[in-house]
């Protein structure tokens, strides 16, 4: 069982409001449930990033290479890297010398992608590290002194509250050396109607996505949530640019949770905050950069500028 998981939850669900981490949506369930997420019509963030790597490769590739003998093609939170084949192929075909370095807390996901990566590309030079994303960065600068280019895609930065991603910039900042880069994908304001469609698809697979993490916290801590007594309320406010997800108790009722062990007291229409997806204005991004020291080499928009790619640099 996982100590830190039953802390977080323990903490979370005796806050008030009620809240819980989003990262702990990444069971294998749930990992699942997020590749099936990225498959729905009405989740255009992964679409967006894949026309922006198809339509904007070389461009990318030109900022990538450096006087250097190779670069570092770092990747947190790589999955199973989908979108970043499409870079990892052109930049084999045009003959460039980097290394791709994946990165994932999940031993599964790294085993799985080392297997993948050596049957589609043979001839890539492929360093996977299964750590936690700072002790890598650490780690390849350790081994080399060459230019790292980190990836961190599908605006994964939306978790993050303002604080914590400048936080997470500033961290990184610490660890690179001046002309090192990072390609950060951001999820823009845009309409409304299409962002908050893509957290509430009509299948209901982001609501199961939410719900499964109740089942997780059954499974792994002994707990005795009845799911169909909550029910998914997603919300965006174009505003703050802030898409937020709630589960809300259908009911006053009891939950038990073993391992704690507790039991704790919901309130009719008591909420417990599962997620924040932000989305950003071009300001916003600068503010970031400027904030932990990187200047913005270049913005990579796809053709309805919905979403960006943005590339920092050290300065
Ligand atoms: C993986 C964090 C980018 O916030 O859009 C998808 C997760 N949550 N649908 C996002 C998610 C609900 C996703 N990120």
């Amino acid at each position: 069982m996982d100590k830190q998981f039953l802390e977080d939850v323990k903490m979370g669900l005796s806050s008030s409001p009620k809240f819980l981490s989003s990262k702990y949506f990444y069971d294998e369930a749930g990992d699942k449930l997020f590749q099936k997420i990225m498959e729905l019509d009405e989740y255009y963030l992964t679409d967006c990033e894949f026309e922006i790597f198809t339509s904007h490769k070389a461009d990318l590739l030109e900022h990538f290479v450096s006087a250097c003998e190779l670069f570092h093609l770092i990747e947190f939170g790589a999955g199973d890297a989908f979108k970043t084949k499409v870079l990892l192929r052109y930049f084999l075909e045009q003959n460039v010398a980097f290394e791709y370095n994946p990165i994932d807390i999940s031993l599964n996901v790294i085993d799985q992608l080392t297997v993948g990566m050596n049957q589609a590309f043979p001839d890539l030079a492929l360093s996977p590290l299964n750590l936690e994303y700072f002790k890598a960065v650490e780690e390849i600068g350790r081994q080399s002194t060459c230019r790292k280019v980190i990836l961190f895609l599908g605006s994964n930065i939306g978790n993050f509250t303002e604080t914590e991603a400048d936080n997470f910039f500033l961290k990184l900042a610490a660890l690179l050396k001046k002309g090192d880069q990072l390609l950060i994908g951001f999820d823009l304001k845009k309409d409304p109607e299409v962002i908050l469609a893509a957290y509430n698809d009509r299948q209901g697979i982001t609501r199961e996505f939410n719900m499964n993490l109740l089942k997780r916290i059954n499974r792994e801590l002994d707990a005795d949530f009845n799911v169909s007594q909550f029910y998914h309320y997603p919300l965006y406010d174009p505003a703050s640019g802030s898409a937020k997800s709630y589960l809300i108790s259908r009911k006053k009722q009891q939950v038990r949770i073993g391992a704690i062990p507790a039991t704790l007291d919901f309130e009719e229409a008591e909420l417990i905050f599962m997620e924040i997806s932000q989305k950003y204005g071009l300001e916003d991004i600068e503010n970031y950069a400027s904030r932990a020291g990187f200047r913005i080499a270049a913005n990579f928009f796809d053709r309805r500028k919905y979403f960006v790619n943005s590339l920092w640099e050290l300065k």
